[in-house]
């Protein structure tokens, strides 16, 4: 596995911590890979057939498979280690944070004000279908606060989605990132932006890569409603030499002008927001374009692949991600219409990460799905 890069805010762990967090990624790395071809071939050589001969050859939907391979000895056993993972997952990072929060807390504000900003607002809401639930299963969600100038949210992510990614997302979380920049770079080749937007970009991860990609005098923001994980996205870019504009704000009623980007990016948002805040994220993302400006989402969904497919919507059962299962039928050429973008400047497509696999439990498991619109 790629070991994260350190940077001054990282967490620490202690002999044991470290010893757990990296039981629990090699048991995930078990379940979630080879403990899976079980569950692939079961859906090839016995559900698939039977639910296609039920039906007259169409395509199965994820709902008949998962309830299918549900009744299924391997999948119970499958679904029982990948949910207890994940739940232990957290409670092994968790006490290690609390341990060491005070500590986390002042270096994140030592750090401000020193490159880039952090503009904070109590009276933005948590979206209601983000506070419904622990999201991923991640205790409190990425809002929850129990101090002030809380980073624990942040900082327990920073650690918990290095061990979740397996190493597929490279030493800084930001294959999404630099995914994305090549897919718009392939696209739009004379797009040269010079404010550039990333939408629920939690603490940053996907959106440090912007600040290299394009040039140089390039304004990088960086929006979320989660205030804690700002403070550490804010502190941990400064700490990783980066200028970036932090904001706490909601990604369907953005405080920035008409026109004021030319290219406007989230990553991983789409799946983790409901079906109508989509729309509204879209139709915001159009008003904030300057004509010729560029949209673009990326997410990790492969819907055309059938056991791809089935994995998202175990996802949305089972680890408490509502929207990655319906996300998967969204008509997202009509969003895009409806969001004001001409059938010729819309684009649904799906596309390879940019880190290609080194190692066994390094391979990265998803293609990504990119939605995009020019103004
Ligand atoms: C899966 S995380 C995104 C990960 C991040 N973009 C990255 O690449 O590391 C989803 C994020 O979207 C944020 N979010 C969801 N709905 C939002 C909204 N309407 N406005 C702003 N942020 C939102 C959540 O708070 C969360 O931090």
């Amino acid at each position: 596995m790629r070991n994260n890069s350190s940077h001054a805010m990282f967490p620490s762990a202690t002999h044991d911590e470290q010893a757990l967090q990296n039981y629990i990624k090699s048991l995930r790395v078990h379940s979630t890979r080879g403990f899976h071809t079980g569950n692939k071939s079961l859906l090839k050589s016995k559900i698939e057939p039977e639910l296609r001969r039920k039906s007259g050859n169409r395509m199965p939907s994820r709902k008949d498979v998962r309830e299918a391979l549900s009744k299924e000895e391997h999948n119970k056993w499958w679904s029982a280690m990948v949910r207890t993972t994940q739940e232990m997952l957290y409670d092994s990072v968790g006490p290690s944070i609390e341990r060491q929060l005070p500590a986390l807390v002042t270096k994140a504000k030592k750090l401000r004000g020193k490159r880039g900003t952090l503009t904070l607002d109590d009276r933005i809401a948590t979206p209601p279908y983000l506070a419904a639930v622990d999201m991923h299963c991640k205790p409190g969600s990425y809002q929850q606060q129990l101090s002030d100038d809380d980073v624990f949210p942040g900082a327990e992510f920073d650690r918990t989605f290095r061990l979740y990614s397996m190493g597929g997302l490279g030493p800084n979380l930001d294959d999404g990132g630099r995914t994305l920049i090549n897919w718009v770079k392939a696209k739009f080749p004379n797009l040269k932006p010079k404010r550039i937007l990333d939408l629920g970009c939690t603490v940053g991860h996907s959106t440090l890569p912007y600040c290299d990609a394009f040039g140089k005098n390039v304004e990088v923001h960086a929006i979320d409603t989660a205030a804690p994980c700002l403070r550490y996205g804010h502190a941990r870019a400064v700490a990783m030499g980066k200028e970036v504009h932090f904001r706490q704000a909601d990604a369907e009623d953005l405080p920035f002008a008409d026109g004021h980007f030319d290219l406007i990016v989230s990553h991983a948002l789409m799946h983790e927001t409901s079906t109508k805040a989509i729309r509204g994220i879209y139709k915001e993302a159009y008003r904030l374009l300057a004509p010729g400006g560029v949209m673009a989402h990326i997410d990790g969904i492969t819907p055309h692949n059938l056991y791809e497919k089935y994995y998202s919507e175990w996802m949305s059962h089972y680890n408490n991600e509502p929207y990655l299962g319906t996300v998967q039928d969204e008509d997202f050429d009509g969003i895009l219409a409806q969001a004001g973008f001409a059938k010729a400047k819309s684009f649904v497509d799906q596309t390879e990460p940019n880190l290609k696999p080194r190692a066994q439990d390094d391979k990265p498991v998803v293609t990504y799905i990119v939605v995009a619109g020019q103004k």
